[in-house]
């Protein structure tokens, strides 16, 4: 099948991802934005998001901008309302597009997305350094408490960046509501978390009040001037999305992945947004049931997850865990040499597919952690989702001689309930359950399969693919009742079989 059948007929096709991120989904936003779209829109999260886009010996990583922005393509770019954007950060995306050469003409940033501002990112840290082992491994760019802001009443949007006068008594508000919090914090701590030079929307400590916590006089002063430099960009994309939607050919980036959401996630290890299908369309201003084709991103036979929270398949279990959140790309290259991806010791094998993919952050340059394929998550996400999906990264696997999948779990926890029905210890579960106190006590029960040796980019149809790689495939459908659309096996776009 080529792109076109699949796309046929279609206005409104939507990218979020199946697990916790980090599945590739910037390679097919950029080929719909490149092939087929006229309007890509975030509608998720923030600069916790990280998608690095390579040109020439140069890169860029972008963490808020939709990177449509990329094509010659005419494609409008939309940051939604369901976004929530740091100000700073957002300009200091546009000035590198502009050193990169881009134009940013295109972009909109919806006027109803919500303002991350220094409290927000402060509190994120300050919350983190003080939980021990309740930490969530947040990426403490300050989404959760940005979001939090949203049900108190207390959110700040990019409208009142405008509006000098709003934003200075809501500004005020929320600093009021935020300081009885900031209170309970040691000001010293406060203070050295708030001249963190690395963290540039601190603005080299620029806001940091030895009373207050914050200035509200300095807030006011840096905001109103990013009003300024912002303006131009801002509209009501909801009214623009309501004209063209089924009328233009419209792209919903995800952004996170649906195991990471507030509301069907591994709670509460989740970021703060509803990151399924559901969130993705409503925080881009579209409704659910006018998105036409939903293709889920899934890694597998491999996955990875970034920060804490339970991961039943993953190889080394906590030792992994503790591992990946203690170190950084650098010093886990030097203290492993030598791992294979047919290592006998799980962390080891875990370690050469983390480094065969790449994986490692691209917001924190975290080690992501790396487990087998989890077919009980994907039955669970392609509820929410539908089955459609997309494969990526399978070629990180190739040689590796026995690849495991897991079909379902044994519970090994205390009885408990759900719902209507007792979960009793030694029950098999199929589909996952998310919560977390139910997911740590799940043992993966794993199928076997046999792996592959060739080089995967010979391909270019399905049945070019090698057998034992189809057989793992075909597996994966008939298990989990999903149907794979696309598959990825490299960076570049000829190496993707859409079937
Ligand atoms: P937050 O979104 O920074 O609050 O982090 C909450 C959780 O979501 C942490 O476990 C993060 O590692 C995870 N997370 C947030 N953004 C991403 C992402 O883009 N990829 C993968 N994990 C993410």
């Amino acid at each position: 099948m080529t792109l076109e059948t699949l796309v046929e007929g279609k206005k409104t096709i939507a990218l979020p991802c199946a697990q916790w991120g980090d599945t590739g989904k910037g390679k097919f936003v950029d080929f719909f934005a490149e092939e087929w779209a006229d309007i890509v829109i975030r509608g998720t999260g923030g600069a916790n998001a990280g998608h690095t886009i390579r040109f020439g010996d140069k890169e860029i990583v972008l963490h808020l901008i939709p990177s449509g922005i990329l094509h010659d393509r005419t494609v409008t770019n939309i940051i939604g309302n369901g976004v929530v954007l740091d100000p700073w950060e957002t300009l200091h995306e546009i000035q590198r597009l502009h050193d990169a050469g881009y134009s940013t003409d295109n972009l909109m940033i919806s006027h109803n997305a919500k303002l991350v501002l220094p409290q927000h990112i402060l509190l994120d840290r300050l919350e983190e350094a003080v939980a021990g082992k309740e930490k969530l491994g947040t990426t403490g760019r300050g989404i959760g408490k940005a979001y939090e802001d949203v049900p108190a009443r207390i959110a700040l949007t990019v409208n009142d960046l405008l509006n000098p006068d709003i934003l200075h008594k809501k500004l005020k508000r929320n600093l009021e509501r935020r300081a009885r919090v900031l209170q309970t914090y040691d000001p010293a701590l406060v203070k050295a978390i708030l001249s963190d030079p690395e963290v540039s929307s601190f603005r080299n400590g620029s806001f940091f009040n030895a009373e207050a916590g914050l200035s509200l006089d300095a807030l006011m002063a840096f905001y109103t001037e990013y009003g300024v430099q912002l303006k131009e960009h801002v509209r009501d994309t909801q009214k623009y999305v309501r004209e063209h939607v089924g009328r233009k050919k419209i792209l919903l980036e995800g952004a996170q992945g649906t195991l990471l959401s507030v509301d069907y996630g591994t709670i509460p290890f989740v970021t703060s947004s509803d990151c399924s299908i559901e969130g993705l369309a409503k925080g881009a201003g579209v409704n659910r049931s006018e998105v036409d084709l939903v293709l889920s991103i899934v890694k597998a036979p491999y996955m990875t997850r970034v920060g804490e929270g339970p991961f039943p398949t993953e190889l080394g279990g906590t030792e992994s865990a503790k591992h990946c959140n203690a170190s950084r790309r650098e010093q886990e290259q030097r203290e492993y040499h030598g791992v294979s991806v047919n290592d006998a010791d799980p962390l080891r094998q875990g370690i050469a597919i983390r480094r065969e993919g790449n994986e490692f952050g691209a917001t924190t340059s975290r080690p992501r952690r790396v487990g087998w394929l989890d077919l009980p998550l994907l039955r669970y996400a392609a509820q929410i989702n539908g089955p459609d999906i997309i494969v990526t990264k399978p070629d990180v696997l190739r040689g590796c001689n026995t690849i495991n999948i897991c079909d379902a779990y044994r519970y090994d926890g205390p009885n408990m309930y759900v719902g209507e029905t007792e979960l009793k210890k030694g029950q098999v579960l199929f589909t996952a359950i998310p919560a977390a106190e139910v997911l740590q006590h799940c043992t993966p029960l794993y199928d076997q399969l046999p792996g592959w040796h060739e080089d995967l980019r010979e391909a270019r149809a399905y049945h070019e693919l090698p057998r034992n790689f189809r057989a793992i495939m075909n597996y994966i459908e008939g298990r989990a009742g999903v149907h794979i659309r696309i598959i990825s096996f490299g960076p570049e776009r000829t190496q993707t079989i859409i079937r």
